[in-house]
């Protein structure tokens, strides 16, 4: 199978119904994607693909051979993920960090559909659990990135 993640592609003999998850992390060395619940509730394992927040622990890699997939690993390559980075830095969101590369994943796809979100749009999309109860540091990163 043929998958194209962070602009380059990779071959991988797997099983096709295997988590895209399992891909990046066992076959293809990308840890900075996480594991949480494997039950798409928690959203650490969050990837962009077609730059749509997407869990891949759900995500059976045969449905997105052929997608362009991106990781933790390129955000900064994407103009609207560096911004959300050095809003995340300004803004010092992480504690523990666990949870953390999903929430920059899934604030990056957000500020993709909407460049100028709402409190009650953010609310909306930014909902990944932490355990650290970041919310409202991340919802400032997201605003403070937003108006980057
Ligand atoms: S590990 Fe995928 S949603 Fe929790
Ligand atoms: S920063 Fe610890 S789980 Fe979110």
């Amino acid at each position: 199978m043929e998958l194209t993640i962070n602009g380059q592609t990779h071959q991988v003999d797997i099983e096709p119904d295997t988590p895209l998850l399992w891909v990046l992390r066992d076959e293809l060395g990308m840890t900075g994607t996480k594991y949480g619940c494997g039950l798409a509730q928690c959203g650490a394992c969050t990837v962009l693909v077609h730059g749509q927040a997407t869990r891949s622990c759900v995500t059976p890699v045969e449905t997105v051979a052929g997608a362009k997939i991106m990781t933790i690993e390129a955000i900064e390559t994407d103009p609207v993920g560096q911004k959300v980075v050095e809003a995340w830095v300004a803004q010092q969101v992480p504690q523990c960090g666990y949870c953390q590369s999903g929430q920059v994943m899934a604030a990056t796809a957000l500020l993709k559909q909407s460049a100028r979100p709402t409190d009650e749009e953010i609310a909306g999309a930014m909902v990944n659990l932490c355990r650290c109860g970041t919310y409202n540091a991340i919802a400032a990163a997201v605003r403070e990135a937003a108006q980057a």
